[in-house]
């Protein structure tokens, strides 16, 4: 007898997985760390915390948040592997510290993906099928197996692929439409198909059918909808959407559906609404990717009512022209207003209840930036406290420091930046450009100290809240030499120019600790001045 919850739909976060591989949305292991505190505070079953054979970072990074999340009560830590041993083997080191590790181990299995990507046949990969499955049940109880690009797989052979996953011991099957190539209603169908065909994992059997869509035609959401219609019971999502290419099934979409409407789906999910705002603001902060401003749920203007027949619907009653309110995924008025007046201790209050334990040092740090804010500006909203603390205390390992930055501009002259940096080796460097304006001009000058080549794919700037005074939240894209990799910067100041500065910094320093591109070589200080002198201190 099945003894799965039929009424739950478990919420697989992949943010740290897929999500993490969208281009630029590189993430320190310390940022990881605290997005899977978050996801877990958000309630979320199983997080794919990532890809532990890709590199020994990862590995490093998925056994960090094994160990300290993936507590008795917490979530489950799931790795990625392919369906080869060493993959296996070292997911398994990633996530075996965790009470509830998972093995999620995947294959192509589309004859695209078999002539093209493995170069092999179809027997073959159900071989490679039974190996890997039966590698990682040796080693874990939890094992996922997912047949890659099944959206394009022969639906007969895709049955007997899940059928030996089964068989070997996986007991949830995720069916990915890797290339979000799949309509929705030819999506139900398939999983409908999958579930009643598949010998040993039908619906009186314990085992969990999932689905994992991408956002190509911007159909994931639809397609994952309809595969919870069909019977799948875990969603594989990310917090914004993220992910490769056009992304995930947004968390917040299929979550808020799923709630929204429960005459329709009759079912539930284990997510506190009430931290989707501040995990997307986390996300959003420290991966880099500003979340567009009509974005269902958590875009800026989700619950923003312009025309007048509107606002006089929603001044007569809300449910007029909202579905939702904004309380129930966390948007929220503080009903403590901080302020020019405001101390220490409502800083520390204000900042405990938006999850932020910061004491000591850290919190005078903070509370220095918040006087500074509030001298400025009226109240300081949460908004803008996430901001100023992803400013503060997230981004990459510093290995080149903003220290002062002067600029001129204006209609008379060449706009002019002169920035005082710390290299790599601790020196203090000063250097200065003309620019096309005055965020070329710091660019330029930021350059004559990394010397680190790339191209600026993306930049974008935008405050946090309304008003001239606001604090202004810079993110930039930088690609490095070739195309080959992208990198992501954040940055908040009520200076957009210093923002500009903060998140340029960033992608380049994330730049150079993957690539190694700018830094000095051993003995030789990137030391350039504006007269091309060494200005050391
Ligand atoms: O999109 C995909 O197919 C994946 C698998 C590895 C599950 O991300
Ligand atoms: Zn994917």
């Amino acid at each position: 007898m099945s003894v799965v919850d039929h009424n739950l739909v478990r919420i697989f976060d992949t943010t740290l997985r897929d999500g993490e591989q969208s281009p630029g949305a590189t993430l320190s292991s310390a940022e990881k760390l605290e997005i899977a505190r978050q996801l877990a505070q958000l309630g979320v079953d199983i997080i794919e915390a990532g890809f532990p054979a890709a590199s020994p970072d990862d590995l490093a990074a998925v056994q960090r948040v094994a160990s300290e999340v993936g507590t008795q009560n917490g979530p489950i830590i799931a790795g990625l592997a392919r369906a080869v041993e060493k993959d296996i083997l070292t997911c398994w080191e990633g996530v075996k510290l965790a009470a509830k590790p998972r093995i999620h181990t995947f294959l192509g299995t589309s004859d695209i993906h078999l002539k093209y990507q493995t170069g092999i046949t179809r027997e073959k990969a159900l071989e490679v099928i039974r190996q890997s499955v039966t590698l990682a049940r040796s080693l874990c109880e939890d094992v996922e197996f997912s047949p890659m690009d099944a959206g394009r797989t022969d639906p007969k052979f895709l049955i007997e692929v899940c059928a030996i996953a089964v068989e070997c011991g996986a007991t949830t099957l995720n069916i990915p439409d890797t290339v979000g190539y799949v309509m929705p209603q030819e999506w139900g169908e398939l999983i409908a198909n999958l579930i009643a065909e598949t010998p040993g994992a039908g619906p009186g059997s314990n085992v969990i059918w999932s689905v994992h869509c991408h956002n190509d035609l911007g159909l994931a959401t639809a397609n994952t909808l309809a595969g919870v219609v069909a019977g799948a019971r875990q969603v594989e999502v990310t917090i914004n959407g993220i992910g490769e290419r056009a992304g995930n099934t947004s968390l917040e979409e299929a979550v808020m559906a799923i709630q929204t409407r429960p005459q329709f789906y009759k079912l539930r999910t284990n997510i506190n609404t009430r931290e989707i705002m501040k995990t997307s603001r986390m996300v959003s902060n420290y991966t880099g990717m500003h979340v567009q401003p009509n974005k269902a749920i958590v875009g800026a203007n989700a619950f923003a009512h312009e025309a007048g027949i509107h606002q006089d619907g929603m001044l007569k009653n809300s449910s007029t022209y909202e579905i939702m309110t904004p309380e129930t995924v966390g948007v929220t008025q503080s009903k403590l207003v901080l302020g020019k007046h405001s101390g220490r201790h409502a800083l520390k209050v204000r900042l405990q209840e938006l999850g932020y334990n910061i004491e000591g040092d850290a919190l005078n740090q903070v509370f220095a930036r918040f006087k500074d804010l509030a001298d400025s500006k009226k109240t300081v909203t949460d908004a803008d406290l996430q901001a100023l603390i992803a400013d503060e205390f997230h981004g990459p390992e510093e290995i080149f420091t903003l220290e002062d930055i002067q600029v001129v501009c204006g209609t008379m002259g060449m706009p002019t930046a002169t920035v005082k940096m710390r290299n790599a080796e601790g020196e203090t460097v000063i250097h200065a450009a003309v620019g096309v304006g005055p965020v070329d001009a710091c660019y330029r000058a930021v350059d004559g100290v990394v010397k680190a080549p790339n191209t600026l794919i993306e930049y974008s700037v935008h405050s946090v809240t309304e008003g001239i005074s606001a604090l202004g939240e810079v993110t930039v894209r930088i690609e490095a030499p070739g195309g080959a990799r992208s990198f992501g910067g954040y940055g908040a100041d009520s200076d957009i120019i210093v923002a500009s500065v903060k998140a340029y910094l960033a992608a380049l320093n994330r730049m150079v600790a993957a690539m190694g591109i700018g830094r000095a070589p051993e003995g030789e200080a990137a030391t350039v001045n504006v007269s091309g002198e060494k200005a050391t201190e």
